[in-house]
């Protein structure tokens, strides 16, 4: 035991998306072979990263009241003898770099979401001298190059990051500045990847990209794209479940479609943000669909796969949007009948040109909006949880529950179910009988008896 290296202690809170989740575990890995080990808990850290997201103002405004309070375990734990370093990462990393340190000098470094494999450089340079304490550059490639293929998953339900950055520019948003372009990684290393987690017990793999249907491998057959990727995961042995997000409209090809109706892995869920149901509103954001092309492309997918969930992202209060455009957007929902959605008060971001856009909306009618569209959003999530009273499903069981002798797990449809079963069905697929509903889960009891 006198060679083991001393353990260190690593603290990692993550705002935002799910690749913010993927980068804080990759995060993990690449500190692991420096002797640092994950905690819980910021208290007594050695290292405190905040993996921070820049796409709401409030986003933004909860890092620097978190740093506030990281700083005082900072000096508790140096009156006490010791150090604690304290690393601000992700997108407000990307964006404020110089800011975050000017305004919170605890602040040891500051790391873009394209340079996170330098941390161990970064963290010994930051013990040499403070100085270089900014690393913001934009290549993802030699990031996926320098990170170890070694991955050490959680869980039954794995991440894996196959795209980066955005094009699109639509006028509210930050993330073309934060991540930068669109880069696709090469298809074989993903398979890689997807294949060394499923040899580690991972049942379920969800492809992440800001634009992850505007996958384009480098190595990819001419029309390979997502759906290539799709067909190929799914010859993978264990890997049973493949889900992707967030893909744009624009990009949702027939090849994808297709694989919708064909691959028996490719889960019938799909997310699919529209934003606005107002065509000058769409416009103005630069979305390039319509109300109508996305009615029409939600009416293509459905009758590939008609039992596929949709879910969404909508921004009410856009500069400019009216109260009949407003409408247009709840007649939208109502055509499309979402199984889940996530909607927002348009938030303004500097250097967006959306920003500087006459007709700024009123905080108030941004409330009242927002009420007005959860309310039927929320309807249309509990109708579709109802509806799945009474059927079989298979449920990918992912962890203990909150109650005794309860386990949880996902439903296709990306439901949580929970069931009173023994954990050793935890990492198993296991048909479900739905009893009963409620806005965010769905309760089973299990259908076969499995003893
Ligand atoms: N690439 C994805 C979305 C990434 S951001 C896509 O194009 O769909 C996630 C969601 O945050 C967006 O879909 C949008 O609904 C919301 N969002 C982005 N910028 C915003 C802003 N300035 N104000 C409010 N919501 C915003
Ligand atoms: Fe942002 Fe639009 Fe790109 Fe999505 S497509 S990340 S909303 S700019
Ligand atoms: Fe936020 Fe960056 Fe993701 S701004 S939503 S963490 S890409």
């Amino acid at each position: 035991m006198s060679d083991a290296k001393p353990l260190k202690r690593l603290y990692i809170k993550t705002y935002g998306c799910q690749m913010n989740v993927y980068d804080s575990e990759r995060m993990a890995d690449v500190l692991a072979p420096l002797g640092y080990a994950v905690t819980d808990r910021p208290e007594g850290a050695d290292l405190v990263v905040l993996n921070t997201c820049h796409i709401r103002e409030k986003a933004t405004e909860k890092v620097y009241s978190e740093l506030g309070q990281i700083k005082l375990l900072k000096q508790q734990k140096a009156d006490g003898g010791g150090a604690m370093m304290i690393a601000v990462a992700g997108c407000v990393a990307q964006a404020e770099g110089e800011e975050i340190m000017r305004r919170q000098p605890a602040v040891d470094l500051v790391v873009g979401p394209q340079a996170y494999h330098q941390l161990p450089e970064l963290i010994a340079r930051t013990h040499r001298a403070r100085g270089e304490r900014l690393a913001a550059d934009f290549a993802p490639e030699a990031k996926f190059d320098a990170l170890a293929a070694e991955r050490r998953p959680t869980g039954v339900s794995a991440f894996l990051t196959v795209q980066e950055g955005c094009d699109k520019f639509c006028t509210f948003c930050v993330v073309p500045y934060t991540r930068g372009g669109e880069w696709s990684r090469p298809a074989a290393d993903i398979e890689a990847e997807a294949r060394a987690l499923a040899e580690k017990g991972v049942r379920e793999v969800t492809m992440l990209g800001q634009n992850v249907n505007a996958y384009a491998g480098p190595d990819q057959q001419a029309g390979g794209g997502l759906a290539g990727l799709v067909r190929r995961l799914a010859k993978i042995p264990g890997l049973d479940r493949i889900r992707y997000t967030t893909s744009h409209p624009r990009d949702m090809d027939d090849e994808l479609i297709a694989a919708h109706a064909e691959v028996e892995a490719l889960m019938p869920y799909l997310h699919l943000p529209v934003q606005s149901g107002a065509d000058r509103v769409l416009s103005a954001m630069n979305r390039a669909h319509t109300a109508e092309s996305y009615v029409r492309l939600v009416e293509k997918i459905r009758r590939a796969r008609p039992d596929i969930a949709i879910s969404g992202d909508f921004i009410v209060g856009f500069p400019g949007e009216r109260e009949a455009d407003f409408e247009a957007t709840l007649q939208l929902v109502r055509e499309v009948g979402y199984a889940s959605a996530f909607s927002f008060k348009y938030s303004r971001r500097p250097g967006t040109p959306a920003a500087t856009m006459p007709g700024q909306v009123a905080e108030e009618v941004k409330d009242e909006r927002l009420a007005r569209l959860l309310a039927l959003l929320d309807e249309q999530a509990m109708a579709f949880n109802a509806r799945q009273v009474g059927r079989v499903l298979p449920v990918l069981f992912e962890k203990v529950g909150r109650h005794d002798g309860q386990i949880v797990g996902r439903s296709p449809y990306l439901q949580a179910v929970h069931a009173v079963a023994p954990d050793r069905l935890i990492g198993q697929i296991v048909p479900v009988r739905m009893e009963s509903s409620a806005r965010n889960s769905l309760a089973g009891v299990l259908e076969l008896e499995t003893a």
